[in-house]
């Protein structure tokens, strides 16, 4: 994994930029993987200004969400699907039909996640994976204890990050209690991957992974260091240990 310390978090938007700008313009096949939270607004707001020139180049690519939260009566502002309608999807011009996600009531979420997989897979691939990361290490919603190898599906959520999420629901009660998610090895399958992390609250976890790199399923951020091709962008302020 190669690390970069950028003074703030427009310079890491700005050079997440550039990577997406590079995977879009490559004629390599395959999807991106986008992250939902509140690490990739900026980055979303910064694309949401390019030209329409440029616009144009996200128009024909196939997206995927990382990953879903799984409750029934879930209102589609809280999905991450209406997130990244709201903050990417839309502002971009992008036809929705480009944005594949996890739905947040399947009826078989093993059945949900194997047409997920095989979605990706009739995708290319995915040739970008962005990512933020948990304050736990999570990555996606794959929180600590999710074995390596695992591919797409459910995950019970910890305490931390359905306090870390509550802010899209009306209360702490109504957060999800699980989740879909691509699985750590689904992430990993990803040519590139791009982690994203800024603010005084990613100081920790991104301390531990670049510090401490021993690959561990109790820190899943670290698998990142058996990737040929990952990268981490962050500000001064998470980066202030580096
Ligand atoms: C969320 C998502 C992750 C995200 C992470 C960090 O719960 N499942 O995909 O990267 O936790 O979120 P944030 O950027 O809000 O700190």
């Amino acid at each position: 994994m190669k690390w970069e310390v950028l003074k703030d978090e427009a310079a890491v938007s700005a050079r997440a930029e550039e990577f997406l700008l590079e995977s879009l313009v490559s004629s390599e096949v395959g999807a991106i993987a986008l992250p939902t939270g509140k690490t990739p607004v900026a980055l979303y707001q910064r694309l949401n200004l390019l030209s329409e020139d440029l616009k144009a180049q996200f128009r024909t690519q196939t997206w995927f969400a990382l990953d879903e939260f799984l409750r029934r009566d879930l209102a589609p502002e809280s999905s991450f699907r209406g997130f990244l309608l709201r903050h990417f999807i839309h502002p971009m011009g992008i036809p929705e039909g480009n944005l594949l996600t996890l739905s947040f009531h399947p009826d078989d979420p093993e059945k949900e996640a194997t047409r997920y997989e095989s979605a990706i897979a009739a995708a290319g691939g995915l040739k970008l994976a962005l990512l933020g990361i948990g304050l736990n290490g999570h990555i996606g919603f794959n929180e600590p204890g999710t074995p390596l190898d695992s591919r797409t599906g459910v995950r019970r959520l910890t305490e931390k990050s359905r306090k870390a999420n509550a802010y899209l629901f009306p209360s702490l009660e109504e957060t999800a209690h699980e989740a879909m998610t691509m699985g750590i090895s689904t992430i990993l399958s990803a040519r590139r991957v791009l982690m994203l992390a800024t603010g005084a609250s990613k100081e920790a976890p991104v301390s531990r992974l670049v510090k401490d790199r021993s690959i561990t399923e109790t820190f899943p951020a670290s698998a990142l260091w058996s990737h040929p091709d990952s990268w981490l962008l962050v500000d001064s302020t998470a980066g202030a240990a580096l």
